[in-house]
């Protein structure tokens, strides 16, 4: 099969790296790539949002399958774009029709969802500027720490949890001043839930779904989850709390419900489900879903998947997925992000990067890389994520640290207690 993959990141050189194993995989292309995917497939210069400039350049390439790896161009309709011309109709796009991606692009939607579908999730109201006061009157009723999300996408930033009953008021105030954009004209207040979070993957072809393994990501910069929201500092997979027992759970009250669900509601869902959950005394809840996987969390994930992936997405393809078998990697699999100084803050891009070729026992996947005159530059905060195998986690942990020490770059920067609290 001639594959077209879309997105830039450390999750998508880590699909690469899987997708081009397949011996179903004739031909991989990248748009619009970094240093790493180069080195399984072939970068195009494309945006993710350039639907059009895609669309020509899979009917010229003879393109047959198109993977998704962010959320943007599926809330942005990609799926839909490609189903909906003639040109490319019989060009199949792994992700979420516009309607369904709606279930990561708005939150008051996800939430009136699970409702709908008794999907267990935090109590929530959602507010507008024509409600402000109610809001701030919702906010008095609840016990603190308070959640104040925005409705739309807000990059990862759009989550406060806040302590004093002022300053959640006074930031209900600025989300629905604009704070956001118009990502914040609604805002979600929910109840605070206490618990140890699990990143959760299915890819289902609308009817079926296949359940990939389970893996927690950590979104703090500073060591013990201190500091500012990242993109994700490191992954670990499997989660211990995530046993059989728990994962019935998960699938019972979660999994199927939103399938049937999305399927009931007549949105057309074709692709990964990402469901951010909360073990709360022993029972999960939804914190969030996406709909594409998780990054860096996908950077341990396709360590464990043994199944042949362009076979799974055969099986979405063809509405058979449930003839497909999920074969698992028993070892321990972690990945270690290595940052640039400053991020999430202001940091350099730019800076040569030595080493790469050194990391001999683990797998290192590009995330903000470029070429430059044939040389390997950072290009963003999130630049390398190193990812291991191990007999137990400390075993995998150790191998990326020592190829973490191997790569270097001015201000390069990792946390060294990924998988500390597990
Ligand atoms: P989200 O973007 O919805 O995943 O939220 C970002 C992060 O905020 C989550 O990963 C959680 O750590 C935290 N969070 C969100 N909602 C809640 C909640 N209701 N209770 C506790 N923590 C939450
Ligand atoms: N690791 C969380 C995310 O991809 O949203």
């Amino acid at each position: 099969m001639r594959i077209l993959l879309l997105g830039n990141g450390g999750r998508e050189h880590a699909l690469a790296w899987k997708i081009s194993q397949s011996d179903k995989c004739e031909k991989l292309f990248i748009a619009p790539g970094n240093a790493g995917t180069q080195l399984v497939g072939e970068n195009v210069d494309i945006d993710v949002n350039e639907f059009e400039k895609l669309k020509d350049f899979a009917i010229d390439e003879k393109v047959e399958l198109v993977v998704v790896g962010p959320e943007i161009p599926l809330v942005n309709g990609i799926y839909d774009s490609f189903k909906n011309d003639p040109r490319t109709a019989n060009i199949f796009v792994i992700g979420p029709s516009k309607k369904g991606a709606v279930l990561e692009g708005s939150k008051d939607f996800a939430k009136a969802f699970m409702l709908r579908h008794n999907i267990p999730t935090a109590a929530y109201s959602t507010f507008d500027n024509t409600n402000i006061e109610e809001g701030l009157l919702f906010l008095e009723k609840l016990t603190p720490p308070y959640v104040i999300k925005a409705d739309g996408l807000a990059a990862g930033k759009g989550v406060l949890i806040i302590d004093t009953i002022e300053e959640a008021k006074q930031e209900l105030r600025n989300m629905l001043c604009g704070m956001f954009g118009k990502a914040s004209s609604k805002v979600i207040i929910e109840e605070f839930l206490s618990g140890v979070e699990c990143s959760v993957f299915v890819l289902t072809d609308g009817v079926h779904y296949k359940i990939l393994p389970e893996a927690k990501d950590y979104k703090r910069v500073g060591e013990g989850d201190t500091g500012l929201n990242t993109g994700g500092m490191g992954s670990i997979s499997p989660v211990p709390f995530a046993t059989e027992e728990w994962m019935k759970k998960v699938e019972d009250r979660i999994i199927r419900p939103t399938v049937e669900g999305l399927r009931e509601e007549g949105i057309d869902y074709k692709g990964f489900i990402f469901f951010g959950l909360i073990n709360v005394n022993g029972d999960p809840m939804v914190i969030e879903y996406n709909c594409r996987m998780g990054d860096p969390e996908t950077e341990s994930v396709m360590l464990r998947l043994k199944s042949d992936i362009v076979d799974l997405f055969e099986g979405v393809i063809n509405t058979d997925i449930d003839t497909k078998e999920i074969i698992v990697d028993n070892r321990t699999a972690v990945c270690v992000m290595l940052v640039s100084g400053g991020y999430p803050g202001t940091y350099l891009k730019g800076q040569h990067i030595t080493g790469v070729e050194a990391v001999k026992d683990s797998i290192v996947f590009h995330s903000g890389t470029t070429i430059k005159n044939n040389l390997l530059e950072t290009n963003g905060g999130r630049v390398i994520a190193i990812s291991s195998y191990g007999n137990s986690k400390e075993e995998a942990l150790e191998r990326s640290f020592i190829g973490a020490s191997k790569i270097e770059f001015k201000d390069k920067y990792f946390r060294k207690d990924i998988g500390f609290d597990l």
